[in-house]
């Protein structure tokens, strides 16, 4: 059972998102284009108070065209429904919207050009809160080089949005020791999150 009050409603409309994407999808700014099956835009409620941004899709996403759908996913899910949020309650995507090949990380280029698209989903869904997840993602946005450990446990401010840091869900399937640490960041966001948004999360049990 979901023990959510929910956020009053942002005034985003889906279909300022759907047009968005129809735009994004053709996108050939990078090289990624070349080597993609399919274009990542992102996914859920277009006026969620909490987002979610991973580094870049997969190959599971890739192949869907969906974000955090494999092994990663299926994890993200979980952490989720522990702090009490459904998927289709939040808004799920990523920095890149293509896969890069092999799964390595971002280059420069590729992320100055596919910016622009998340800035504009931002734009649209209007979060209140932002959970970032992993340490590439987290420098990319606050173009730093800094350690995740102390990125992590506090809020951090980007542009208009209240931000928390935490381990990437692959991290935490090669590291389980992680845990621990990721539910605790997870606890601090809910609390800000009921703060700001007026609703009530009561952790249901460690994921
Ligand atoms: N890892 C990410 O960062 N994003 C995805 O969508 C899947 C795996």
């Amino acid at each position: 059972m979901q023990n959510i009050l929910s956020r009053e409603d942002s005034g985003s409309t889906p279909k300022e998102l759907a047009l968005l994407q129809e735009t994004a999808k053709e996108c050939r700014k990078c090289t990624l284009a070349g080597t993609r099956l399919n274009f990542v835009f992102g996914e859920g409620n277009p006026s969620a108070g909490l987002a979610v941004i991973g580094e870049a899709p997969g190959a599971e996403e890739d192949a869907s065209g969906r974000p955090f759908v494999g092994r990663s996913g299926q994890l993200l899910d979980k952490i989720l429904q522990a702090a009490g949020f459904a998927r289709q309650e939040v808004y799920i995507c990523n920095i890149l919207k293509c896969r890069p090949p092999g799964n390595r990380n971002p280059l420069q280029d590729e992320i100055k050009s596919c910016m622009p698209w998340l800035l504009e989903q931002l734009q649209i869904v209007k979060p209140k809160v932002i959970l970032i997840l992993g340490k590439v993602a987290a420098n990319t946005i606050f173009e730093n080089q800094l350690s995740l450990g102390s990125m992590r446990g506090k809020v951090a401010k980007w542009k208009e949005y209240d931000c928390f840091i935490t381990y990437h869900p692959a991290a935490l399937l090669r590291n389980p020791n992680w845990k621990r640490g990721c539910w605790e960041d997870i606890q601090l966001m809910m609390r800000h999150y009921d703060q700001l948004c007026g609703t009530i999360h009561a952790p249901i049990n460690e994921y």
